[in-house]
């Protein structure tokens, strides 16, 4: 096909024309609304690097997970934010932490509305890493037992799903086992199968003051130069039981979003993270871009790279533009 024969913008003359072959559809279905939980009553802390977002007491949460029910959107993804750390994490699996009373909540007004949560420790431990600390060293084997035993107390509370974001080796198998034998075969895993050692995790850090207290996380998140590896590390997901992959972040790593989709029939998600929500914000405050077409230019971009499942800040916001 070549010029003159082939003139490629016959087919985008019109909107008509350029709806019809179209490729990537967004539509509300894709996303997930990360969401904080804190304690307290009428608690609504703006997170400052991440406008529009705030750290929310249960009551003020189940009102924004009713805004992202009634905007159709199918999920949402809980943090907790603990006012209370130590070094075995144990507000982590708590039968009354803050995630666990956040599950239940929700659960209770919104049945319907699919509740994940964020497996982790980081924000449940004193020194701020993902698993358990011996010496200077995240320990894996020790830190399984600890997230296995919190992903049971979020199926216990009533969690739709869970979503590990450690990076521990061996994490899904173990979850999967404690889960299985719990009575709970039937609540999937969506592992952050990818999850890169990221400057793009900032403004979270702030938002659940999760950050490391020394150290950072390259002894168990992937180096940002690697790619090969990130299908090892969905390959052993995939043979351990995952349910879900994510990738993440999303947008600096599209190749990887890529590549997974070519390697796996698995449903595929990408998490749009706070980092690339706040570059977006900021630059639309400075006046330098239009922040809602950006907004859905990434989305889009996330999605045709092979993402079924989108897990972003915008959520409600795209929803609306959507809906409209
Ligand atoms: C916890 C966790 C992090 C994010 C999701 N789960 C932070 C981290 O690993 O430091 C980042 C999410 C975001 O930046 O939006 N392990
Ligand atoms: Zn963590």
């Amino acid at each position: 096909m070549l010029f003159p024969d082939y003139r490629p913008r016959r087919m985008r003359k019109t909107e008509a024309f350029r709806r019809m072959i179209r490729e990537t559809k967004l539509s509300v279905d894709d996303f997930i609304l990360p969401l904080f939980a804190i304690g307290g009553k009428n608690v609504k802390n703006p997170i400052k690097s991440m406008p529009g977002h705030f750290q929310l007491s249960l009551d003020n949460l189940v009102k924004t997970a009713k805004e992202a029910f009634d905007a159709d959107i199918p999920a949402i993804m809980l943090f907790g934010v603990p006012d209370k750390k130590d070094a075995l994490a144990s507000s982590a699996y708590a039968k009354n932490g803050i995630v666990q009373k956040a599950i239940k909540a929700v659960k209770d007004k919104l049945p319907d509305l699919a509740v994940i949560t964020d497996v982790c420790l980081c924000q449940y431990t004193d020194h701020g890493h993902c698993g358990f600390v011996e010496g200077n060293y995240v320990d894996n084997d020790t830190s399984l037992e600890l997230i296995a035993k919190t992903a049971l107390s979020h199926a216990n509370a009533g969690a739709d799903m869970v979503a590990p974001s450690d990076m521990m080796d061996g994490r899904v198998a173990e979850i999967r086992g404690t889960l299985d034998e719990d009575g709970f075969s039937d609540i999937p895993i969506m592992a952050y199968s990818a999850k890169y050692c990221s400057a793009y995790y900032g403004p979270f850090r702030q938002a659940a003051d999760s950050a490391p207290q020394h150290g950072d996380r390259k002894s168990y998140q992937m180096d940002p130069a690697n790619s090969l590896e990130a299908i090892r590390e969905a390959t052993m997901d995939i043979e351990e039981g995952a349910d879900i992959l994510m990738v993440k972040p999303a947008l600096p790593y599209l190749d990887i979003i890529s590549k997974i989709r070519d390697e796996s029939d698995l449903p595929l998600a990408a998490y749009n993270v706070s980092g690339e929500y706040a570059m977006v914000k900021a630059a639309e405050k400075m006046g330098w871009i239009d922040g809602q077409k950006v907004m859905m230019e990434t989305l889009t971009s996330i999605k045709r790279a092979g993402a079924d499942i989108i897990l972003t800040y915008h959520a409600l916001e795209a929803a609306k533009v959507l809906n409209d």
